[in-house]
């Protein structure tokens, strides 16, 4: 019940202004946010790297309307990479990339511009980077840019939501040779038209997916926190390489399963930052009831 209330407030600009202006919002927003700048996030990276920990920075903000903002996102990527190769960061690192924050719904193809110059300057710095995926109609327009961008960058990868009907079709075309596939359960309210809407049908079709990206030879980033799904993708992955795969988790999200992970497989966590926290806090909310309770109950313990 609560899951499509918290999704629909994500998008909501009165819910916006009325939760980030809550004064005791921000110590919850901490919990799964590494800061607001690139200082508090290289701090996270030093951290979650002296743990064997590998990371996906990614710099908050979606739904860019402004071309404006759209360049300041990029130079936002383009000072990461900076900061990061200066500080000794950048070999391994990775950057998620939002293409709503670069503009994919302006006209033209000013977010393909963006991801291009930000996978160029990843390059440079011996880093890799992965578009996350966003709600379902933007998916034909994220694998498209995917391909162009692949054409110069053969490292981008791409999150891949199992809840999607579509995407066990997409799997088969993106399991191939050289291929970087982060599949995720989905954070979005999808309709039924579009997605599988109970647990169970969700799981599912997650561990279809896995089996075909376990099968194929590209590179399958295993994104879940899911205990059920990370025992059957360690039993999948235990003919491979294991330089050939590996396990994600969100910043502030089972941090010991992250470190007891790295002991036996490459782990990498994905480590937000920015003061545009709003839509990715709402979604890790509706993501577990239990985060809303520990969110109003530090308004009720003060
Ligand atoms: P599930 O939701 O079933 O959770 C399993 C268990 O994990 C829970 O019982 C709980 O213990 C823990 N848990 C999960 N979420 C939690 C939370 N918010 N707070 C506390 N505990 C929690 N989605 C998307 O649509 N596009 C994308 O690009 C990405 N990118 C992405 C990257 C990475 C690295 C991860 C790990 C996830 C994403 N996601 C995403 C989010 C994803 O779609 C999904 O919403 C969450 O991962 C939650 O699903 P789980 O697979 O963890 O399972």
């Amino acid at each position: 019940m609560l899951s499509p209330l918290l999704l629909a407030a994500a998008r909501s600009e009165r819910m916006r202004g009325l939760v980030t202006s809550m004064p005791l919002t921000r110590g919850v927003v901490d919990r799964f946010v590494a800061g607001d700048d690139l200082g508090a996030a290289l701090g996270a990276v030093r951290e979650l790297g002296r743990d064997g920990l590998d990371v996906t920075l990614d710099h908050l903000g979606e739904h860019t309307r402004e071309p404006a903002q759209a360049a300041a996102t990029r130079d936002a990527y383009l000072r990461m990479f900076e900061a990061l190769d200066a500080g000794g960061l950048a070999g391994g690192a990775d950057a998620s990339v939002k293409l709503s924050a670069l503009g994919q719904a302006l006209p033209g193809e000013l977010a393909l511009d963006h991801a291009r110059d930000i996978c160029a300057a990843a390059g440079r710095a011996g880093m890799t980077v992965t578009l996350d995926m966003e709600d379902h109609t933007t998916v034909d327009s994220t694998l498209e840019t995917l391909g162009k961008l692949r054409a110069d960058f053969p490292w981008v990868g791409v999150a891949v939501q199992a809840m999607l009907r579509r995407s066990e079709s997409d799997l088969r075309d993106l399991a191939g040779h050289g291929s970087r596939v982060r599949l995720v359960k989905g954070a979005y309210a999808e309709p039924a038209s579009v997605a599988f809407q109970g647990r169970r049908e969700v799981d599912r079709a997650y561990v279809r997916g896995l089996r075909l990206l376990m099968r194929g030879d590209g590179y399958p980033m295993v994104a879940s926190h899911d205990p059920r799904i990370i025992e059957i993708a360690s039993a999948l992955a235990a003919g491979r390489p294991p330089a050939s795969y590996e396990f994600q988790m969100l910043y502030g999200i089972r941090a010991a399963e992250q470190r007891r992970l790295a002991e036996a497989h490459r782990m990498r966590v994905y480590v937000p930052y920015g003061a545009d926290w709003y839509g990715y806090f709402m979604r890790r909310l509706a993501e577990r009831p239990a985060n809303l309770v520990f969110f109003l109950r530090s308004f009720v313990s003060r």
